[in-house]
């Protein structure tokens, strides 16, 4: 398995539409082993395909220790409200509050390509309406206020340009790629 770069706010693949998947390849199985890989080594909770420059239609999720995979995942259906801050691996160090669905059920299939559902509450909930919203093109920065977008967008912009990062690509360092999996809630 391989860390996989991360691609960042700017990346042209982070707004296409993902292609859904048709065939179970070994290609797809280590996709999703990178993806599992990469996202413990971020020290994330959720990665989608476009946040390491793929455009299957797929994801990879693990809250509270119960990793697992959406393939052409659906929202079948929504329920309440939630608030809650939310960041993403592809925009690091910026977070803000979004409004999501309190509970969804998802449709999807798994990496056998067997169709299952999973009805979600709370932080697996939002963790699901994030990672199918990159499938289709969208960031949380989408939901923000004019003004509370407009202030993140600067405060990205000023770190990158400290950078001096004009890549669109986050290489995690060999510390991070090699190491715990500590957990904070980064999508
Ligand atoms: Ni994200």
């Amino acid at each position: 398995m391989s860390v996989l770069d991360i691609y960042v706010l700017g990346a042209p693949i982070l707004r296409h539409e993902t292609v859904p998947v048709t065939e179970i390849t070994p290609d797809l199985q280590r996709l999703i082993d990178d993806m599992f890989e990469t996202m413990y080594a971020a020290k994330g909770i959720g990665l989608a395909a476009p946040q390491v420059g793929r455009s299957e239609q797929l994801s990879v999720i693990d809250v509270d220790e119960n990793p697992f995979v959406v393939i052409n995942p659906d929202i079948v259906l929504t329920e309440g409200k939630q608030k809650g801050e939310e960041g993403c691996l592809s925009i690091p160090d910026i977070y803000g509050d979004v409004e999501r669905a309190m509970r969804v059920i998802v449709r999807a299939q798994d990496r056998t390509g067997k169709s299952f559902e999973v009805d979600a509450n709370d932080l697996l909930a939002r963790c699901l309406q994030h990672e199918i919203d990159h499938l289709h093109g969208r960031l949380f920065i989408d939901y923000l206020s004019l003004v509370k977008r407009r202030a993140a967008l600067a405060k990205w912009e000023k770190a990158r340009q400290k950078d001096g990062d004009r890549s669109h690509i986050r290489k995690l360092t060999p510390q991070e790629a090699a190491g715990s999996h500590r957990r904070d809630e980064e999508l």
